[in-house]
């Protein structure tokens, strides 16, 4: 079984990029009646501790959402994010950081459904439990979710939100995520779909923005935040991004602002950039 455990990271850079996008879905999805269905393919545990266990032994919080939190920002998807990040929170300072699971519960309404999967043994009773007390719209499976994708399309409602987060800690999700997309699309091309990957100093990674361009069937965002020149020879994250497909109605409007704020906020050295692209029809 695999050893990544995402509370080793929770709240950091890759954290707030990811999350600060999907709160801008989330938001627009449910603007329309219509049931919802959230899929998040790698959910994780669904929320973490920020003052204890893995994410205080790491501290990444302090180069993501610690950077951010008391700010007060003009740019709205700033203060939406910090907004749904406040409200897992009781006091002035988070001791929590919400993972993808707990931000769809906190934002979607009563009829829509979230579907998460999560293959790591512990992770997932952590999230089971989680889900326990977050309520009966969650299922939560313990199979592995870029299979078990295909059980869940096309949704009863026709409308599906669909979080692809691997941890890319086994080169085969790569590829794993392409050939799962080119099977969602078959199966519901109208979906929204992002995927998140991370920058690193691999082939794989830096190959497969350009992957997913082509896979794309119709409109597509791709937004990216580098916040560091890459470590000569290294390892670690320099940045990450989100790939949209079929994007809610507007996504692009909202980034639009945020991203050099994001920038200026998280940049570690002269090399933090930004980018936003998209084919739009
Ligand atoms: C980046 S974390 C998910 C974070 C979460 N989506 C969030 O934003 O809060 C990736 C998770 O995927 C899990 N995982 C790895 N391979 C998997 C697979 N094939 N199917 C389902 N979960 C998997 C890992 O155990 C890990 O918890």
């Amino acid at each position: 079984m695999f050893s990544y455990r995402h509370g080793f990271h929770a709240g950091n850079h890759a954290d707030v990029l990811k999350h600060l996008v999907l709160v801008q879905m989330l938001k627009r999805m449910i603007l329309k009646d219509k049931a919802v269905l959230f899929v998040d393919t790698h959910a994780g545990a669904g929320t973490y501790a920020l003052d204890d266990g893995f994410a205080a032994k790491s501290a990444e919080s302090g180069s993501g959402i610690a950077r951010l939190w008391g700010g007060r920002f003009a740019e709205p998807a700033l203060c939406d994010y910090l907004a749904e990040v406040a409200k897992h929170n009781d006091g002035p300072t988070p001791t929590r950081y919400p993972g993808s699971p707990q931000i769809a519960s906190q934002m979607l309404r009563g009829h829509d459904r979230l579907r998460l999967f999560e293959a790591h043994t512990t992770e997932v009773e952590v999230l089971r439990d989680w889900a326990t007390a977050a309520g009966r719209r969650i299922t939560v499976s313990s199979t592995d979710g870029f299979a078990g994708l295909k059980s869940v399309l096309p949704p009863p409602s026709r409308r599906a939100l669909v979080l692809i987060d691997p941890s890319y800690e086994d080169k085969q999700d790569y590829r794993r995520v392409i050939a799962t997309l080119e099977d969602a699309f078959r199966r519901f091309a109208t979906g929204t779909y992002a995927v998140w990957y991370p920058q690193v100093s691999r082939p794989e990674s830096s190959r497969l923005p350009e992957l997913l361009r082509r896979a794309a069937p119709g409109d597509w965002l791709h937004a990216w935040l580098t916040v560091k020149a890459p470590e000569p020879g290294g390892r670690g994250l320099h940045g990450s991004g989100m790939f949209v497909f079929n994007p809610p109605w507007q996504l692009d409007d909202a980034l639009r602002p945020a991203m050099p704020a994001l920038v200026a906020l998280l940049g570690q050295d002269p090399a933090a950039c930004f980018g936003l692209e998209s084919r739009l029809t």
